[in-house]
């Protein structure tokens, strides 16, 4: 008889056969700009840091003066002893701070999405979900036992198609997308999304994990499209440009109160620490202040952007910080990436199935907390390594 367990290390060697055996980097200091890396000092371009608040001063005594006030943690459920008025004030701003009625702060984005999207469906509803959306709406839409109708990445064509063959066999049908698709670093046309809602009658829902402190000011993806009130669940994270930890979802406050009632991710666990609460009202101050980060964040993408495609490399569609440099075969994808090591940056090969077959890349993400300088040393090393393995050609030639 066999073990019971053989077929777990089976499957462990074929990912580690094809590189997928997640041997993870540990860092020995902070989200920074400059980090170290298993002992090796680096440029950072691979964290979601994006405005550099995770070391941030205001952030840090925040959260130091709630650890002080509060203790180390919520104690409970929120719905048994375990909201507290910071849970509450920071819910208030973040609504205010969205221009939604109401908002949740639940413990991540990847809870926000399963709270949201299992809270809103069921199995008599359709959920036409982007074929590129984050990998926690996939596992939310099969939590809710909808039916799911995957269109191809923001084909708006194929998307009305689908809604057409679909719809009429459900109750209710829920149109949901990435703000930012986190891979490519290209924008959802929300626009388009919502007026093929409001022609079918469909809910709306966008994930701008990737938006939020970036687009619109620093206000997200429905500021950038100025579509206030129309779209009726935002959901994000307040990992990526907040520098902390929680998701966040917004809307109606209708809305809002189904899903608290309905959605069970965020209602059997703990709520956040009075600490990571206390920095996301923090990072709330800084980002209503002023817009000054934002637009170095803006200004670094624009000098990095232009930088990379005059040096050739083909960056994909991208209209964000979130720079991939394509390079199509895993072989090629992991020499960059082992190069790029040696020669002090620091970020990730993306392969299969983080994207499709064939489309390997490099990712990168500039930032707010990156100089001048940083973005000029990424440009020579990228220069030096894309001539190196045939990328790109030299400028002379
Ligand atoms: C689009 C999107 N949604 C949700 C999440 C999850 O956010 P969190 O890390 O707060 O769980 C991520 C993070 O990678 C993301 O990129």
């Amino acid at each position: 008889m066999s073990n019971k367990l053989d077929f777990m290390k089976e499957s462990l060697e074929t990912l580690k056969d094809i590189g997928l055996d997640f041997d993870i980097p540990v860092m020995n200091s902070g989200a920074e700009a400059q980090i170290t890396v298993e002992g090796k000092s680096m440029l950072n371009f691979a964290s979601n840091n994006y405005l550099g608040l995770v070391n941030h001063p205001e952030l840090k005594t925040a959260a130091k003066e709630a650890v002080d006030q509060w203790g180390v943690g919520a104690g409970a459920v929120r719905y048994i002893a375990g909201t507290l008025d910071l849970h509450i004030e920071l819910e208030q701003r973040l609504a205010r701070f969205k221009e939604t009625e109401a908002a949740m702060y639940v413990q991540t984005g990847v809870v926000a999405n399963l709270t949201a999207i299992a809270g809103l469906m069921s199995d008599e509803d359709v959920i036409f979900s982007d074929r590129l959306n984050h990998a926690s709406i996939i596992d939310a839409a099969i939590l809710s036992k909808a039916k799911v109708v995957v269109y191809e990445h923001c084909d708006m064509d194929d998307l009305q198609a689908k809604i057409t063959d679909h719809l009429p066999h459900y109750q209710r049908g829920l149109i949901v997308t990435d703000g930012v698709f986190s891979m490519d670093g290209d924008i959802a046309p929300l626009d388009q999304i919502c007026e093929i809602a409001e022609q079918y009658n469909l809910l709306t829902m966008v994930d701008d994990s990737h938006g939020d402190g970036v687009l619109g000011q620093g206000r997200g993806i429905v500021h950038h499209f100025g579509l206030h009130g129309k779209i009726d669940i935002e959901v994000g994270t307040l990992s990526k440009a907040f520098g902390v930890i929680g998701g966040v979802i917004a809307g109606k406050r209708l809305v809002v109160d189904y899903i608290n009632a309905h959605g069970r991710a965020h209602s059997f666990s703990t709520g956040t620490t009075p600490a990571d609460t206390a920095a996301c009202l923090a990072a709330l101050d800084i980002l209503e202040r002023s817009t000054e980060l934002v637009d170095k964040l803006w200004a670094n993408t624009d000098y990095f952007r232009t930088g990379m495609q005059d040096l050739g490399f083909s960056l994909g569609n991208t209209q964000t910080p979130i720079t991939p440099i394509l390079l199509g075969e895993v072989d090629l994808a992991r020499q960059f990436a082992k190069r790029m090591l040696e020669e002090g940056i620091f970020a990730a090969a993306q392969t299969f199935p983080l994207v499709p077959k064939g489309k390997a890349r490099i990712r990168l993400i500039n930032t707010a907390a990156h100089s001048r300088e940083d973005l000029d040393f990424a440009l020579s090393v990228f220069e030096k390594i894309g001539l190196e393995l045939g990328v790109i050609r030299n400028r002379e030639q």
